[in-house]
């Protein structure tokens, strides 16, 4: 085992530094992720379906009002969302860059008979002009972006809006997670979620606090030597750093929750759901 390199690669990345190993679209991984999200009784890829089901009756009841509306859902996985809002009338089209869980969505359209058109596409390069009345990222998955590929979605997001469109996403809060408490934790299996041969896994988190972001980096060795650095950033936000934020790219008139079931916002709350708009 190569220690030296080791040591190096262990030391603080710089912020936002991202390690060049796929994990939602590399063929192991996304098996793993997939049996997660399909999981009724997880939260670890997709909230539970007890949950899931929740927020659907309440985005259903008090914002999307039956009414016959366009969804986008960014980062929709397997379409845990998008099938119970195709079911409850509405056309959506849901967009992934795990390949696996896009087929796995398209499989259930053709089974069920779905309004649904799935995509397998990066979000980050949409295209669209004024052509939804809703778009969702659900589950902090705006945090887990850089700066400067948060501002691309966000203004990809806005010029995707019709005039009087809704953005619906959830951001973790600092309640979430303690930076007094930074994790070092180790695993040697043969054969698990991050790989399918024998391989050590060495995880790190690290906190900057110049950007509220926390990171996950995980050093996946085989017994080849291979040393594989997957990063997981989780910026979090507050109310006002969120407004703050939004009111940048033009959106208006939010509304905070402290979840995605709509409770009401609580600044202890370790979630912020927001309902934001685009009014022109
Ligand atoms: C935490 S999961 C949440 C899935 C879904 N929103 C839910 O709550 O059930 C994040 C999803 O976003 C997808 N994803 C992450 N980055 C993406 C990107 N840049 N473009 C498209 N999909 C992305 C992942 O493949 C994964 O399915």
């Amino acid at each position: 085992m190569n220690i030296n390199k080791l040591i190096s690669l262990s030391q603080k990345p710089k912020l936002f530094e991202r390690s060049k190993t796929a994990f939602w679209d590399d063929s192991h991984i996304s098996k793993k992720m997939l049996e997660a999200h399909l999981n009724p009784d997880s939260n670890a890829a997709s909230r539970k379906i007890s949950i899931i089901d929740r927020s659907v009756k309440w985005l259903n009841k008090e914002i999307f009002l039956n009414k016959n509306i366009e969804i986008l859902d960014l980062g929709c996985g397997p379409g845990l969302y998008a099938s119970r809002l195709a079911e409850s009338g509405y056309s959506v089209t849901g967009i992934d860059y795990s390949e696996r869980s896009i087929n796995y969505a398209k499989k259930q359209i053709k089974e069920n008979d779905l309004n649904i058109e799935y995509i397998y596409q990066n979000y980050l390069t949409i295209d669209f002009e004024s052509e939804f009345d809703v778009i969702m990222l659900i589950f902090c998955d705006l945090g887990a972006l850089t700066n400067k590929e948060r501002d691309i979605l966000l203004d990809k997001v806005y010029r995707a809006l019709k005039p009087g469109g809704i953005f619906i996403f959830d951001v973790f809060t600092d309640k979430n997670r303690s930076k007094d408490l930074l994790d070092k934790s180790w695993e040697v299996k043969n054969g698990g979620f991050w790989s399918e041969k024998t391989y050590l896994a060495l995880k790190e988190s690290f906190f900057y606090a110049e950007a509220d972001t926390f990171l996950d980096q995980t050093l996946v060795i085989t017994e080849e030597d291979e040393i594989r650095t997957y990063r997981i950033f989780n910026h979090f936000y507050t109310k006002e750093s969120i407004t703050n934020l939004l009111n940048k790219f033009g959106f208006a008139n939010h509304s905070y929750y402290s979840d995605m079931m709509g409770s009401d916002y609580s600044k202890e709350s370790e979630t912020l759901a927001v309902v934001t708009k685009k009014l022109k």
